[in-house]
C-alpha cells in the first residue's frame, strides 16, 4: 500500500482523471486515491481501465476508485459520460483534463474533427463545460488542465490543418497551446465562482505518449522519452498537487511546472475570445 508522504486529508471529495489507466493520469489517480478522495478513472478501453483501476486499488487500499468508460474524441461519448457520471454522483470537486494524443498522421474524429483537436483540446472543453455547474455547486473546486511547454504553432485560420501540410508535432503544439488560451478564459469566467482553473507541464515523461510514431523518427523519439523522460509519477506530481494542495488555494489562471509558476505565455485575450468561440461552434 502506498501512503502518501503529504497529510493531505481529500476524503469526502470526489474527482475525475481523464486518461487514467496510463502515465501521468494514472499517477494522478493514484495520489487522488491515497489522499482518501473518491476517484473516477474516465478512459476508453474496457480492458486497459480495469487493469489501472485494479492495480490502483491494490496499491492504494482505497475502495473509492471507480471506472467509467468515454472515447474522449467522440463527443457523444463524453455527453453520454457526463450524464452518467452526474446522474451516479452528487458531488464533483476536482477535474483533471489529462488524456492526449500525439498522432503521427492526419486522422478525422467520429464528428468529422482532426483528431489531436478532436481529444486533446474539444474534449478537455466539453467535458469541462458539461460539468462546470457541478463544479459550481460544489465550489471551492478545481481544474487542472495538463498542458506543456511544448506549444505553439496554433493557426486560427487553420486549426484542422486543411491548409498547411500535416505535422504530429505542429498538432501536438498547437493543440498544447490551445490548452492553455482556453485554461485563461475558463479561469477567468469562473473566478468568482469558487471554481480554480490551472495548468500543469508534466515532462518530459517517460510514457507512452510517442507509441504512435512509426519509423526511425518514432524509435528516436521513444528511445529519447525512455533515456531523458522523469518517471509518471514525477510527472503528475505538480498536476497532483494543483488538485489537492492547500498551497494553491484560491489561486487560478495560472501555468506550473515542479511546483512552480512559470512565465503565463499565450495570454492574448482577443485570440482567447475567438478560439473560445471557434470551440464553440465545433460542438456538434
Ligand atoms: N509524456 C510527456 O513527456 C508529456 C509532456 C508534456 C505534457 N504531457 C501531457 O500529459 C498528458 C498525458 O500524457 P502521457 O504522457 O501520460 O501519455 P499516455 O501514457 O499516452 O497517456 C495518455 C492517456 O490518454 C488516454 N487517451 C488518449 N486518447 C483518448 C481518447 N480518445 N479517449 C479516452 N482516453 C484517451 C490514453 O488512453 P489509451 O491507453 O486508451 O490510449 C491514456 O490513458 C497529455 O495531455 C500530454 O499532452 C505529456
Amino acid at each position: 500500500m502506498i501512503v502518501s508522504k503529504e497529510s493531505i486529508d481529500l476524503s469526502g471529495r470526489t474527482c475525475i482523471v481523464t486518461g487514467a489507466n496510463s502515465g501521468i493520469g494514472k499517477a494522478v489517480a493514484r495520489g487522488l486515491a491515497s489522499y482518501g478522495a473518491t476517484v473516477v478513472m474516465a478512459c476508453r478501453s474496457e480492458s486497459r481501465g480495469r487493469a489501472a483501476l485494479d492495480e490502483l486499488k491494490n496499491e492504494t487500499g482505497s475502495d473509492r476508485l471507480h471506472l467509467k468508460l468515454v472515447d474522449l474524441s467522440e463527443q457523444a461519448s463524453i455527453r453520454s459520460f457526463a450524464t452518467d457520471f452526474l446522474s451516479e454522483f452528487d458531488a464533483l470537486h476536482v477535474l483533471v483534463n489529462n488524456a492526449g494524443i500525439y498522432p503521427a498522421e492526419r486522422q478525422l474524429s467520429a464528428d468529422g474533427i482532426e483528431m489531436t483537436w478532436a481529444t486533446n483540446v474539444m474534449a478537455y472543453y466539453l467535458l469541462t463545460d458539461l460539468l462546470e455547474q457541478r463544479l459550481r455547486d460544489c465550489a471551492p473546486s478545481r481544474i487542472v488542465n495538463v498542458a506543456s511547454t511544448k506549444a505553439g504553432q496554433l493557426r486560427l485560420d487553420d486549426l484542422q490543418f486543411e491548409k498547411r501540410r500535416f505535422g504530429g508535432i505542429a498538432a501536438y503544439e498547437q493543440s498544447k497551446q490551445a490548452n492553455r488560451m482556453l485554461s485563461w478564459v475558463r479561469a477567468e469566467k469562473l473566478k468568482s465562482d469558487g471554481v480554480t482553473v490551472n495548468v500543469a507541464h508534466p515532462g518530459p515523461v517517460a510514457t507512452g505518449i510517442a507509441r504512435h510514431q512509426t519509423g526511425l523518427w518514432g524509435k528516436a523519439v521513444r528511445v529519447a522519452f525512455q533515456a531523458f523522460g522523469r518517471s509518471a509519477q514525477a510527472g503528475g506530481d505538480t498536476a497532483l498537487w494543483l488538485a489537492s494542495s492547500p498551497d494553491v488555494d484560491g489561486l487560478t489562471g495560472r501555468f506550473w511546472a515542479k511546483r512552480r509558476e512559470l512565465t503565463r505565455s499565450f495570454y492574448d485575450p482577443p485570440r482567447q475570445i475567438e478560439l473560445s468561440e471557434y470551440c464553440a461552434s465545433m460542438i456538434r
